[in-house]
């Protein structure tokens, strides 16, 4: 179903823009504003109380649940029926820009304050939702609210999750203030849609107004850890040392050839976004490296074969260098299909406004897979600028494709809030 409203992509945009201001930074790498609001951190905080403030003017009753998921209602004519819930969480990376889930917490809420203006009243209720720690900057599991509230990951496991200096989930929680007191596991609502921003370059690059989106990769998180001996940088012959940094380059490389063999057709990603060497001296052989892998592919049986062979390396690469190779698994997600009755009114709003649309899968993790577990799901993309450079204080959609695509979500939700059944 098309709805005659359509939202104030002017109040949208501003919105974006004051939370984007909440944990801001010059980056001068970047020659722009960057946006550093990870999870649970005081900016995280200052960005929680904004929105929750802003879902009060809009009407909404807000609930914050033992993980710190934040659910704002507005009633439904027949309040008693299953929900229609919208969102993304508005953590960042450390070298964020403002969009990113931004995008799809304060679009929701924009259709909101469209349908408050109009004074319409949707059969079922809408819920506006923000989840914690999607992006597993900071404590290393993404999705981390979703998976919790959808029962993938035990509340006390992500608990007890720490960052990098030990600080502990549930502490950092309760210091901002969020440690809220609904049970986190969610009653599963109708439906759930999710407007997000790309991420990559595919949709600009075809021209196309917004992305309708299928489902989500594979992603495969692991943290390294390489034990050798630190040594004197200039006395001790090559062939005596153990040399934890060398390995941890083996294996960037590797990475990196595994994925040109074609052995995993061409849609394999491999990174190694942290390595950290100790004791980091410029005349001292490392004795210890920690360094992370993200290994993603569409299909996950695709995804495991890179797994096992990253495996035999590792340990190839721990005999060969003399050192020892543990590697921890902090973050597995398979490929998830999104519900086809979704994708179908994702596109069918999409043609009704008249906008361009293709299919696409997602190659970033959304909270949006998790709840596709407990209900029927979909996403809406919107097209970046800048070869749609994400993770990266440059990311930039324009007012007009984020106007498209909080549209196409607005169509979908009172379709979707619309619909028959319990
Ligand atoms: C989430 O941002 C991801 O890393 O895919
Ligand atoms: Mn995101
Ligand atoms: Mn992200």
């Amino acid at each position: 179903m098309s709805s005659t409203l359509s939202i104030d992509g002017d109040r949208l945009y501003r919105s974006l823009e004051a939370l984007g201001r909440i944990g801001a930074y010059r980056d001068d790498d970047a020659g722009v504003d960057g946006v550093c609001r990870l999870a649970f951190s005081a900016a995280d905080g200052e960005g929680r109380r904004h929105v929750v403030a802003a879902m009060k003017a809009a009407g909404l009753s807000v609930t914050v649940d033992g993980i710190g998921n934040v659910y704002a209602r507005r009633a439904g004519r027949e309040d008693a029926l299953g929900p229609v819930m919208a969102g993304s969480h508005i953590d960042s990376v450390a070298t964020a820009g403002r969009f990113d889930g931004c995008l799809g917490v304060l679009g929701a809420l924009e259709v909101v304050r469209t349908l408050n203006d109009a004074g319409v009243i949707t059969r079922r209720p809408l819920v506006v939702a923000f989840f914690s720690e999607e992006e597993g900057a900071r404590f290393g599991t993404d999705m981390l609210g979703s998976a919790v509230a959808t029962g993938r990951v035990p509340l006390e496991r992500a608990y007890g999750l720490t960052d990098r200096d030990g600080a502990v989930v549930r502490d950092e929680l309760e210091a901002i203030g969020f440690l809220g007191d609904a049970p986190v596991e969610l009653p599963p609502p109708h439906a759930y849609v999710e407007c997000h921003i790309e991420q990559g370059p595919t949709l600009r690059a075809a021209g196309v107004d917004v992305g309708v989106v299928t489902g989500v990769q594979a992603i495969s998180w692991q943290e390294l850890t390489i034990v050798g001996k630190s040594a004197h940088a200039g006395t001790t012959p090559m062939e005596l040392r153990a040399d934890p940094g060398v390995a941890a380059s083996r294996v960037q490389l590797e990475l990196r050839a595994m994925v040109r063999s074609g052995r995993f057709g061409d849609a394999l990603r491999a990174t190694m976004g942290v390595t950290v060497f100790e004791p980091g001296l410029v005349n001292v052989v490392p004795n210890r490296v920690r360094a992370t892998v993200d290994l993603r592919h569409p299909d996950d049986a695709v995804l495991v074969r890179a797994e096992a062979e990253l495996r035999r390396f590792l340990d190839r690469v721990a005999l060969e260098e003399r050192v020892t190779i543990t590697a921890r698994q902090t973050a597995r997600t398979p490929d998830v299909a999104f519900a086809p009755a979704v994708i179908e009114r994702v596109a069918a709003a999409a043609t009704a406004r008249g906008l361009t649309h293709q299919r696409i899968v997602s190659g970033a993790g959304h909270d949006c897979q998790e709840m596709a577990r407990v209900c029927p799901a979909a996403m809406v993309f919107v097209p970046g600028e800048r070869d749609g450079i994400s993770h990266n204080p440059r990311e930039l959609s324009t007012l007009e494709q984020c106007e498209n695509g909080v549209n196409v979500l607005l169509d979908v939700l009172v379709g979707l809030a619309e619909e028959e059944g319990p």
